[in-house]
């Protein structure tokens, strides 16, 4: 079957099984053109939460698919590849979680997204790249151990310097690929280029760029910025969502492919609907914790 039957193909299956499909920025060119909504893991909670469809295909990695189970525990989530993890995700164990607390038991712990539904269970609350400064800003506790990105928690530590961030040590390798070597070529090549970096960068990064904002936060900016040129520091997907949803804008990418994403495709995506696969599940003692702290993310955003 052809790309444009297998399309076809999708859109009927949506139809009769009264499924959505939602999908990451960063996801391939393929799977915008099937998807339902696209955007950044803090807009795709919030789809996952309010949508009346039965079935929710979700293409990007698991702890997203996750967080729509855990955000909507009456509809069958799907997976079009199980093994489409988040090397940043993993870089955290539940254990090692509970023996931090124990070395700061005053502190509130803040988890990322970018973390297993155990971690969110053990967590007080979630962020994500676009909420995490207002989250913790809003919590009332002055400590916070912040989980498992160390350059989003020291991001978000530099923004609100009466809090004591602890940060957890991991980071995404996409991420950490971002060189300031890159940074300074893409500059010479393009010195009017207002450059936009991920707060999963490096420091360095970070402190070079005009703006540091998650995926969403990019797209809003381009959208009303009067520059036409930009260098984006982040998953190199990100530039098929600016490229669809600007005028007379031209971005180039420092980052590469995150593996996992890049695992979704057509051919699984139209193998999931089809046959139901993969389903996510969550235990129900650990799904009520992360609902917890998801749920409480949600309140604090609004
Ligand atoms: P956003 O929430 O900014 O889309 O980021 C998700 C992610 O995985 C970044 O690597
Ligand atoms: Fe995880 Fe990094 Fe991939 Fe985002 S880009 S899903 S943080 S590995």
């Amino acid at each position: 079957m052809n790309s444009e039957a297998m399309k076809s193909r999708i859109e009927e299956l949506k139809r009769e099984k009264n499924a959505i499909i939602l999908a990451h920025n960063y996801q391939l060119a393929e799977i915008y053109d099937v998807a339902d909504f696209v955007g950044d893991s803090f807009e795709l909670a919030m789809q996952a939460k309010k949508t009346t469809a039965e079935i929710i295909v979700f293409c990007g990695v698991h702890f997203m698919a996750e967080s729509a189970k855990i955000l909507n525990p009456e509809k069958k989530v799907l997976i079009p590849d199980a093994s489409a993890g988040c090397f940043l995700a993993d870089m955290i164990s539940v254990e090692s979680l509970r023996e931090r607390k124990k070395e700061f038991p005053e502190a509130a712990v803040v988890a990322y997204v970018n973390s297993s539904a155990e971690v969110k269970a053990e967590s007080d609350v979630c962020c994500t790249s676009a909420n995490a400064v207002e989250i913790c800003r809003k919590i009332s506790e002055q400590q916070i151990i912040f989980v498992p990105d160390k350059n989003l928690g020291e991001w978000v530590g530099e923004n609100l310097p009466k809090k004591k961030i602890i940060p957890w040590e991991g980071n995404c390798y996409v991420h950490a690929k971002i060189l300031e070597q890159n940074l300074k070529t893409a500059r010479e090549l393009y010195p009017t280029a207002i450059i936009l970096a991920h707060p999963e960068c490096e420091k360095i990064i970070r402190d070079a760029a005009d703006e540091v904002l998650g995926t969403g936060g990019m797209l809003r900016f381009a959208k009303n910025s009067d520059a036409k040129e930009f260098l984006i520091a982040t998953e190199s997907g990100m530039l098929e969502k600016l490229n669809r949803e600007t005028e007379e804008k031209k971005f180039w990418s420092l980052g590469g492919e995150c593996l996992n994403m890049k695992k979704i495709t057509l051919p699984k995506v139209l193998s999931s609907l089809e046959n139901d696969e993969f389903e996510v599940e969550v235990v129900k003692e650990v799904a009520e914790g992360a609902r917890r702290s998801l749920e409480r993310m949600v309140d604090l955003s609004s």
